[in-house]
């Protein structure tokens, strides 16, 4: 008999995982792709901050951790992707944004519904100076209801600091501030950083230059994934 999920392994899509650590431009460069593959960008970070948003029992959970710039822990975020994989859009394939950052969370994904085949799965690593990570994320600003992300300097709204596309007040991201920003670079040394050699072994594996202008490192991902449907 065939099983529900049989569609996405008999016709796997592009699957797409974004390593990097925090203001690499993981985001920037996932949502562009999404939109060019006609396919879902599943950005951790983003669901977890709509979940603080609506004050559900994740959200007050998450809250308080990722304020300081720590990681979720691992048994949420592998329940959550394992059912975010399940909905029907993924079949075709998906973007990862923040998805997996520890080893378990790794080990995690090979057991779910679309995750089984990592051999096929692309695996980006987008690394840029430390330096230049924190002119990033000190510049960084985000629009609180379409999540959409802008910097001060090199991408910066049309009008004031409003969204161009909703019109809101933009905001820095509380894990932007200096604390935290700290303690996630931190985290991303010890538990992410871990999976870049992991992946080198089991995947498709690109190292990206990420210290160039948007539109450079993107030209770069569609070569490799090939073009849009
Ligand atoms: P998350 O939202 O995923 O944050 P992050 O990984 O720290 O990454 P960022 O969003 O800060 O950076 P980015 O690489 O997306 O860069 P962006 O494109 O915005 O996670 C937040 C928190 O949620 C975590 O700390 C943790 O608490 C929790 N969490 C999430 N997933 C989890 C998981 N799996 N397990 C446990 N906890 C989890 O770009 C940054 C800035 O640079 C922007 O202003 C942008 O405009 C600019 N920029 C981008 N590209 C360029 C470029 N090429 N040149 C110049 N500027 C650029
Ligand atoms: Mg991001």
């Amino acid at each position: 008999m065939v099983g529900v999920d049989a569609p996405s392994r008999a016709m796997p899509g592009p699957r797409v995982i974004f390593l990097g650590p925090p203001g690499a431009g993981k985001g920037t460069q996932a949502a562009r792709l999404a939109a060019h593959l006609s396919v879902p960008r599943i950005s951790t970070g983003d669901i977890l901050r709509e979940a603080i948003a609506a004050g559900t029992p994740l959200g007050r959970q998450a809250g308080p951790i990722m304020e300081k710039g720590g990681l979720v822990p691992d048994s949420l975020l592998i329940g959550l992707i394992d059912e975010r994989l399940g909905g029907q859009d993924c079949a075709r394939g998906y973007i990862l944004d923040g998805f997996p950052r520890t080893l378990p969370q790794a080990e995690g994904f090979e057991g779910m519904r679309c995750g089984d085949a990592v051999a096929e799965v692309f695996v980006f690593n987008v690394d840029v100076p430390r330096e230049e990570l924190l002119r990033r994320l000190s510049g960084r600003r985000w629009c609180p209801t379409c999540q959409s992300t802008y910097h001060v300097d090199n991408n910066p709204p049309k009008k004031d600091l409003l969204c161009d596309r909703e019109g809101a007040r933009l905001i820095q991201r509380e894990d932007d501030k200096e604390t935290a920003v700290a303690r996630r670079l931190a985290e991303y040394d010890a538990r992410t950083a871990p999976l870049v050699e992991y992946y080198k072994r089991r995947s498709r594996f690109h190292d990206i230059d990420g210290y160039r202008p948007v539109e450079s490192v993107f030209g770069e991902l569609t070569a490799i994934v090939g073009g849009g449907r």
